[in-house]
């Protein structure tokens, strides 16, 4: 990589002198040697000259480069002036950790404060201190972009609660737990693409505006432009137009046709909600499987992707996890363990019902057979369960969207739904066989007024129908629950939720 730096002068002027030697012999003009010459020494010095490698942090800590001329770059996370030396850490984003930086006191400048940008260069050598591997002893500081600490709205030496870090939503990224969070989110659905690409799911970019409401539940927004050019009474699209509640719907088309199929991406809910499990925009993770006869087969996906997700991320992300589980979820890593080492338990919603009535515990909505299980049950039945991931199944055929298969059964009518619940969440994943025999489909969206809306989606049935099912999961609450963090708000970049959509 240096192999030009080791010309030393001596070996430079020779070769200036060789060259004028061959150009007078070749017998060209001296004012022509003269430009030669100028032009082969600025080659020479460029080569010549060092030349530090841009490192990330991350690079600069596996201490693969020890003893080279580096610089780097980041941001200041603390400053330690001594009598003769002058000590940094510099954090760029690619690892918890920071990169301390060791110089001399004269490279001390008053705009070196916390929070401030800077691009350092010197040698990587290896730490005398036993807590870093690594350090950088600086040759140049050069100061980017000044922080004034007395404003910046973090301190040095404070430890700043989520919950005021959350009311920051551009600076959080500066904090360790947040640019942990970061990492691990990025690396969680790096995961989960994995998991779909290794078993043989296409990736479907399902739209993000559409005409249908996928749930029938309402809770949508709606679309329109806002500039002058369409009246207020002309559709822009020139049917009402929505933000996608699911892409399910989308994704049972492309099922027809590819088998099996996934999808990831924001998702909308006008949820009046300011729950600690509820968004307005949410990032939702879907798949669905064609010629799919029984609800095992969707569990065992949901259960394998959750495995193969989270051992991903702790192997990948020991130290941010870590941080998470040490800081700010004490005790948390045993739970995602346990998680992993057990398979996770599957009772029929009739069961959960009759743990709930065989319970104790006073709950404030009603458990009667037909109800819907509120947070309250789903939490008593995580609990009832050793602490672990649940799956209930086979629902209340009405509790259920038309699309839910149905079961056929009496007197208790029930559809082949089923949804994971998970400790400290609550529900995780909503799922379903979804109904491919077209009579029985066309009688229920015929039953709810739904028949012309929907007869693309009968079409489905028509045409080469085959039993297929399929799911999704939350992808916020899925880092809620391995990482312990009990606010859906903690784990995205900009969180958007009724009266708040800050940035
Ligand atoms: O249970 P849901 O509503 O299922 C569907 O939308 C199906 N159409 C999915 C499918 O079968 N393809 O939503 C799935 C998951 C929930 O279990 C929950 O984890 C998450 O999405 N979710 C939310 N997450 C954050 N904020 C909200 N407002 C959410 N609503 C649902
Ligand atoms: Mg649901």
């Amino acid at each position: 990589m240096f192999g030009f730096r080791s010309f030393i002068p001596w070996e430079v002027s020779k070769l200036v002198a060789m060259f004028q030697a061959a150009a007078q012999t070749v017998f060209v003009s001296s004012a022509a040697a003269s430009v030669y010459r100028s032009v082969f020494l600025v080659g020479c010095r460029r080569y010549c000259k060092k030349t530090p490698t841009k490192l990330r942090i991350s690079e600069a800590l596996s201490g693969a480069e020890l003893g080279a001329d580096v610089k780097v770059q980041g941001w200041v996370r603390s400053v330690r002036p001594q009598k003769n030396n002058v000590f940094l850490h510099v954090n760029d984003g690619s690892s918890l950790q920071s990169l301390q930086i060791v110089g001399q006191a004269k490279l001390n400048d008053p705009l070196l404060t916390f929070g401030s940008a800077v691009e350092v260069t010197g040698i990587l050598k290896k730490s005398p201190h036993q807590k870093q591997p690594v350090e950088l002893e600086a040759e140049q500081i050069r100061v980017v972009g000044e922080c004034n600490p007395v404003d910046f709205p973090f301190k040095i030496k404070d430890r700043h609660s989520l919950e005021y870090t959350r009311q920051l939503p551009h600076l959080r990224c500066r904090t360790n737990a947040f640019s942990s969070l970061l990492r691990i989110r990025s690396e969680a659905a790096a995961a989960i693409h994995s998991y779909f690409k290794n078993n043989g799911f296409l990736q479907i970019h399902t739209p993000i505006i559409t005409s249908n409401d996928c749930e029938g539940a309402g809770e949508l927004f709606k679309v329109e432009p806002s500039g002058p050019d369409f009246s207020d009474d002309e559709e822009f699209f020139s049917v009402p137009a929505f933000l996608t509640v699911s892409g399910q719907l989308h994704l049972e088309v492309m099922s027809g046709a590819f088998s099996r199929v996934y999808t990831f991406g924001p998702t909308f809910r006008a949820e009046n909600s300011q729950s600690r499990r509820h968004l307005a925009e949410f990032f939702m993770v879907e798949a669905e499987i064609s010629f799919t006869e029984s609800l095992d087969d969707l569990t065992k996906v949901m259960e394998d992707m959750f495995r193969s997700a989270t051992e991903h991320v702790m192997a990948r992300c020991v130290e941010d996890v870590d941080l998470f589980h040490r800081h700010v979820t004490p005790g948390h890593r045993d739970a995602v363990e346990a998680m992993l080492n057990k398979s996770f338990p599957v009772i029929t919603y009739t069961e959960a019902i009759d743990i709930l009535n065989r319970s104790s515990e006073r709950f404030t909505f009603p458990t009667d057979w037909g109800c819907d299980l509120m947070t309250e049950h789903e939490k008593h039945l995580v609990k009832h369960c050793g602490n672990l991931p649940v799956f209930v199944t086979d629902y209340p055929y009405d509790l259920k969207p038309f699309y839910a298969r149905d079961n056929q059964d009496h007197p208790r009518h029930t559809a082949a739904a089923v949804d994971l619940l998970v400790p400290g969440v609550g529900e995780l994943c909503g799922g379903s066989l979804r109904e491919e025999r077209l009579n029985l489909l066309m009688a229920r969206l015929k039953q709810a007024g739904l028949e012309d809306t929907y007869s693309w989606y009968l079409d489905l049935r028509r045409f080469g129908s085959v039993p297929h099912g399929g799911f999704g999961l939350g992808f916020e609450r899925y880092l809620q629950c391995i990482l312990g963090v009990d606010n859906i708000k903690d784990v995205i970049p900009f969180p958007r939720f009724s009266h708040s959509c800050m940035l």
